[in-house]
């Protein structure tokens, strides 16, 4: 039987860094669930369909094919359509498209079984809000990642500073403070915490540490 990891948790906490060398290191494949809604996003962008509930949006549902496969370095690719649009879904204007396409409960319900089919098929590490709650309740280890606002600001903050941006650390840490609890408080799969949950608090971990935690968590639970 495969086994399935389940690693939910708020945005910046450093899930799909960590859980892919984690993946790496335990020979499961990590899948990245967050992709799947930004194709979403992407496809109904291309179509000017708003990212709302509508007849228009479960059209195009019926109408495209989302396949998820790996390339040779085991890295998670997304096709919409058969085209590979694992770069394009990077963009800022994909994340908010997802953000907001992943409120409407057809698409979540488009994308389960997807999800669902990767578990049954190989060892996954599977990252993102609603994993250990809604897309894989039997997962074996279920893992909620976490740090506190700051910790999560400081280390966002720093990756924009590395990339040449000019940005004010108040301003970085609101965000996440209102992307936390817009997270937390949207009608349909709010991020919560599966009531068996093993917590994974990262806030005085390094990323090595990180890294070390989860697998040791995983395989003292598997
Ligand atoms: O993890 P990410 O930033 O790539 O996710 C993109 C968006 O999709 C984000 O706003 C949260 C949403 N999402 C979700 O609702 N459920 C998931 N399982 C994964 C992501």
């Amino acid at each position: 039987m495969s086994i399935a990891v389940a690693l939910d948790g708020p945005a910046g906490a450093g899930k799909s860094s960590i859980a892919k060398r984690a993946a790496k290191a335990l020979g499961y494949i990590y899948v990245d669930t967050g992709a799947l809604y930004r194709t979403i996003g992407l496809a109904a962008s291309r179509r000017n369909i708003e990212p709302v509930a509508s007849a228009a949006l479960d059209e195009m549902l019926a109408s495209i094919r989302v396949d998820l496969t790996f390339n040779d370095k085991e890295e998670q690719i997304v096709l919409l359509d058969g085209e590979d649009v694992s770069g394009i879904i990077r963009t800022p204007e994909a994340s908010m498209m997802a953000s907001k396409i992943s409120a409407v409960p057809s698409v979540r319900a488009y994308l389960l079984d997807l999800q669902r089919n990767m578990a049954k098929t190989h060892h996954v590490i599977m990252d993102g809000r609603d994993i250990g709650t809604v897309v894989l309740p039997d997962a074996q280890v279920k893992i909620f990642l976490t740090a506190t606002p700051e910790a999560r600001a400081e280390r966002r903050y720093k990756e924009l500073v590395e990339k040449g941006m000019d940005v004010n650390f108040e301003d970085v840490l609101q965000d996440v403070i209102t992307r936390d609890y817009q997270d937390t408080h949207r009608d349909i799969a709010p991020l919560k915490q599966a009531e068996d949950s093993i917590v994974v608090d990262t806030t005085k971990l390094d990323f090595e540490q990180s890294v070390e935690k989860i697998i040791s968590v995983i395989k003292e639970n598997r």
